[in-house]
């Protein structure tokens, strides 16, 4: 007996060894180091890469540290007032390396609105970031992060609603400045033939579209024109105030330019490379590979109309039945409004419906009175009072300005996001069309929430015979509607956390179960989103972007949250990103 258990002992003991031996192997080999671990790259092999890179090599200092005394000894009580002032806005954020407008990821880490004595931490900003002008720039990157075993991310903006372009302890290739445009007046390809725009990622919507301007000529680029165009915006499907006009801005790509995560660099069209010419337009940027340029078709400019309209509780009588039908006869007459080329943007409030812009390519100011009138006709009936104001540009560039400007950055807030695509059918059909509003209502009645809506008609228009990995919902919707909150970030942070969690455990079912079967935009999407994200946001391409994805990136060194792929790997309890 005794020496059986001695035996079992020792069978155990050596069995242990082993394990634990492969532990640490298998420790070493699974998750990337950060920079307290003891395999973390030595100083050394970080100046290497740096002279790699032509000293492009850019180690994170968060501009909060202005604020706090700890670790960098930058404090300066004016630089930190001009920063506290300037942290709503885009701008701050996408000029800089590391950066990133979006207050969940920056959780506080180095916040010019906590205490002085608190020190300012890297948190989940990147460690190091390549200041990538070249494809080399990016090849140096990728080999680093491989062989050193470093996460590697990548950004142009900042903007990802999922933290996809920052990670902590990672190296960052950062893309903002390549900032070319080349105009293209006559590019010729099977597909199409006409005037076309290429473009670095660094180049914003707002750049993009008044370089267009310029040449005469319209191009598909966000409502946010902070956005980089041939980054994440158009990678994940893009809409735009044009969308209904043109489609979506994945769908005028002709050419994407990019390095793939095995380090070729190749140029991918509908004819060559035509797999990852299909991925890269709409299957989620930040996957497949790096783009260092994109071409896309350009439109002839000309007149633009536009609008705003507004009605309140107030104006229908303080009865909130009144007031709540006409936002259903809105959406029952939407389908109509947008038809095929109007866009709509509006915002939906606890007591308050409000159309900030109406967009109505090559027509005129009185073609929008003669669009509203069967709306107006319901308001009026109902005795309903409205403001509506009707405007001509002579250029989309003017209308933009008129709306969404002051171009080139925009002005559109930073808020806190969830969205979801709203199926034409479910309007057409009145019982459908009520439980929507009836979710809407829900959504706002705290005062918290607004629900905005972009509302549009996204078939690919560009061409309808070139496929590409644009989630199927867009195609049938009529509008995506995004539940949106603002981050208030002088609060604590659990009271922007609370709101959260009411989003993605509330409202975002809510909105869920009125629209069933439809989709999730992959790009504005909150990161603590409760649903079957593959299904809302990739559906039937996933598992065709699976394969492009393994192809292109055998190594798994691109990673990010809901992206392909992603639950192929995980972030351990201190922030190391795992190979499952
Ligand atoms: C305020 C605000 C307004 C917005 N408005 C709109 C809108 O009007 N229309 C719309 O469609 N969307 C809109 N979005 C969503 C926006 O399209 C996405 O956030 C998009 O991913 C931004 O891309 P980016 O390159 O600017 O941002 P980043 O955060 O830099 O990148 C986003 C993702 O793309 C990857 N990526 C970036 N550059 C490259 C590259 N060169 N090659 C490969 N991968 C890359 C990143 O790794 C990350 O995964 C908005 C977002 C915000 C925050
Ligand atoms: C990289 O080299 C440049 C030029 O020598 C230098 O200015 C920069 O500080 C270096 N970066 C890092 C992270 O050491
Ligand atoms: C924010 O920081 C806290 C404390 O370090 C951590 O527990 C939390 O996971 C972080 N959140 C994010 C989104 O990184
Ligand atoms: C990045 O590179 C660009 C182009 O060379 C340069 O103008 C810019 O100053 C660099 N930015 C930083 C932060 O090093
Ligand atoms: C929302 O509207 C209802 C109906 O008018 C009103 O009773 C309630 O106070 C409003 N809530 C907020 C937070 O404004």
């Amino acid at each position: 007996m005794l020496t059986f258990s001695v035996r079992l002992l020792l069978l155990l003991s050596v069995a242990l060894t082993c394990c634990l031996a492969l532990g640490a192997v298998s420790n070493r080999n699974t998750c990337t180091f950060l920079p307290d671990d003891a395999r973390w790259p030595a100083p050394s092999a970080w100046s290497q890469l740096n002279s790699t890179v032509g000293g492009r090599l850019i180690a994170t200092v968060p501009q909060g540290s202005v604020c706090h005394s700890q670790p960098y000894s930058n404090y300066d009580a004016a630089a930190c007032a001009t920063l506290q002032s300037s942290w709503g806005a885009a701008q701050t954020f996408v000029t800089k390396p590391a950066e990133l407008p979006n207050y969940y990821f920056q959780n506080q880490s180095c916040d010019p609105f906590t205490p002085k004595a608190r020190p300012c931490e890297l948190g989940n900003y990147a460690a190091y970031s390549i200041n990538v002008t070249s494809a080399e720039h990016v090849k140096a990157g990728l080999r680093f992060a491989r062989d050193k075993n470093v996460r590697l991310v990548i950004k142009t903006t900042g903007h990802d609603y999922l933290g996809k372009s920052s990670g902590r302890g990672s190296l960052s290739l950062w893309l903002f400045n390549l900032k070319t445009i080349d105009m293209i007046p006559h590019y010729h390809s099977a597909a199409y033939s006409g005037p076309a725009i290429k473009l670095g990622p660094g180049v914003i919507a707002g750049e993009a579209l008044q370089a267009a301007a310029q040449a005469g000529y319209r191009i598909v680029g966000g409502e946010c024109a902070s956005v980089g165009l041939g980054g994440g915006y158009a990678q994940g499907g893009g809409h735009s105030m044009l969308t209904s006009a043109y489609g979506l801005a994945a769908d005028q790509v002709l050419e994407w330019e990019v390095t793939t995560a095995r380090g070729e660099h190749l140029v991918a069209t509908p004819e060559r490379n035509a797999d990852l010419y299909w991925a890269l337009s709409g299957g989620g940027g930040g996957t497949y590979g790096v783009v260092l340029s994109m071409t896309a078709r350009l439109y002839p400019d000309g007149p633009v109309g536009g609008g705003s309209l507004g009605f309140s509780l107030a104006d229908a009588h303080n009865n909130q039945h009144v007031f709540w039908g006409a936002v259903e006869e809105w959406h029952r007459q939407l389908p109509r409004m947008v038809g095929d080329r109007n866009n709509i943007m509006y915002n939906m409030f606890n007591e308050s419906f409000g159309v900030f812009a109406f967009t109505l390519p090559d027509q005129d100011a009185t073609a929008l009175e003669e669009l509203l009138a069967p709306f107006t006709a319901h308001l009026r009936s109902k005795g309903i009072t409205y403001t509506l104001a009707a405007s001509q540009s002579a250029s989309y560039s003017e209308h933009y300005d008129r709306y969404l400007g002051p171009l080139p950055w925009g002005s559109q807030p930073l808020t806190q996001q969830s969205s979801r695509l709203l199926p034409r059918r479910l309007v057409q059909d009145a019982r459908a069309n009520a439980r929507f509003i009836g979710a809407v209502e829900s959504i706002v009645a705290s005062g918290a929430f607004l629900v905005g809506c972009v509302a549009g008609n996204a078939v690919n228009r560009a061409s309808p015979e070139m496929e590409n990995a644009v989630l199927p919902a867009w195609r049938d919707s009529i509008a995506l509607c995004g539940i949106n909150a603002l981050w208030d970030f002088t609060a604590p942070l659990t009271t922007n956390l609370a709101l959260k969690d009411e989003l993605v455990s509330v409202h975002v079912p809510a909105i869920e179960a009125a629209t069933p079967g439809s989709g999730v935009y992959l790009s504005e999407v909150d990161p603590l989103y409760r649903g079957d994200w593959k299904q809302t946001m990739y559906g039937s391409n996933y598992e065709r972007l699976l394969r492009i994805k393994h192809a292109h990136d055998p190594h798994h060194l691109l990673y990010g949250h809901f992206a392909v792929g992603s639950d192929e790997l995980s972030i351990d309890s201190h922030g190391r990103l795992c190979r499952l």
